[in-house]
């Protein structure tokens, strides 16, 4: 891991006058930055304060959840962050860690830029068009090329799961779709972090994907997301 990515925090020193310029060092260029804080009995809270704090930089708002988990032997599906919302992706978003897992669970990073441009490269792929929704909210829909260009050319994407439906696959079957872009973005790792009590884990979505390894045992997370349009229980 990066060092440079990786900030060890004292919340009791100036948390906004550290913080904020980690986080505009890291989050545009190496899309992740990796907030480490001492563990205590009110980890939830410290965590919600620095959210708070780094929210001035990265939304208008935020929602957040706390995520209860005993195993799975299952990869949660490659995704980009809040891809089934149904006027934007969300911009950034970040995981606590309350308590770890007993083994596994490591959250994954790919590198959307260079996962477009390995899409781009081949003939017809950045042709197809998924629509995206969600068993929560199956009304709203929304459909995404592979590649799209905000400002640079970036992955917009789900593995393959029953709220994907594929609109438009060229010259390639379902399959086929999946499995050359799930082997290009795996191809596109950036970190794989190991979950420890206290880490932060801030992700600039725009330009990354991300997904979940197996685990066991319980865990719980904390998840915020700034500027979710389906979740805003904090403005500024
Ligand atoms: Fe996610």
């Amino acid at each position: 891991m990066l060092m440079s990515n990786v900030l060890f925090l004292d919340t009791k020193a100036s948390v906004k006058s550290t913080l904020l310029p980690f986080l505009s060092a890291n989050l545009p260029t190496e899309g992740w930055a990796l907030v480490k804080i001492e563990p205590s009995v009110k980890i939830e809270s410290d965590m919600l304060v620095i959210c708070t704090l780094a929210g001035t930089d990265l939304g208008e708002n935020f929602g957040y959840h706390t995520l209860d988990a005993t195993g799975s032997n299952d990869i949660l599906a490659l995704h980009t962050e809040g891809i089934s919302n149904d006027s934007r992706i969300i911009p950034y978003f970040a995981l606590g860690c309350i308590k770890p897992s007993s083994s596994g669970g490591e959250t994954r990073l790919f590198d959307g830029r260079k996962a477009a441009a390995a899409i781009d490269a081949i003939p017809g792929l950045n042709d197809v068009i998924i629509e995206y929704s969600a068993l929560a909210n199956p009304q709203a829909r929304i459909r995404y090329p592979l590649v799209v260009t905000e400002g640079e050319r970036v992955v917009r994407y789900r593995s393959k799961v029953e709220t994907n439906f594929i609109i438009k696959s060229g010259k390639f079957s379902e399959d086929e779709v999946y499995q050359h872009v799930d082997a290009i973005i795996q191809s596109c790792l950036l970190v794989s972090h190991k979950w420890e009590a206290g880490d932060l884990l801030f992700v600039n979505n725009l330009i990354t994907l991300h997904d979940r390894l197996p685990f066991t045992g319980h865990r719980r997370m904390l998840r915020v997301r700034y500027d979710d349009t389906l979740n805003a229980r904090i403005r500024y």
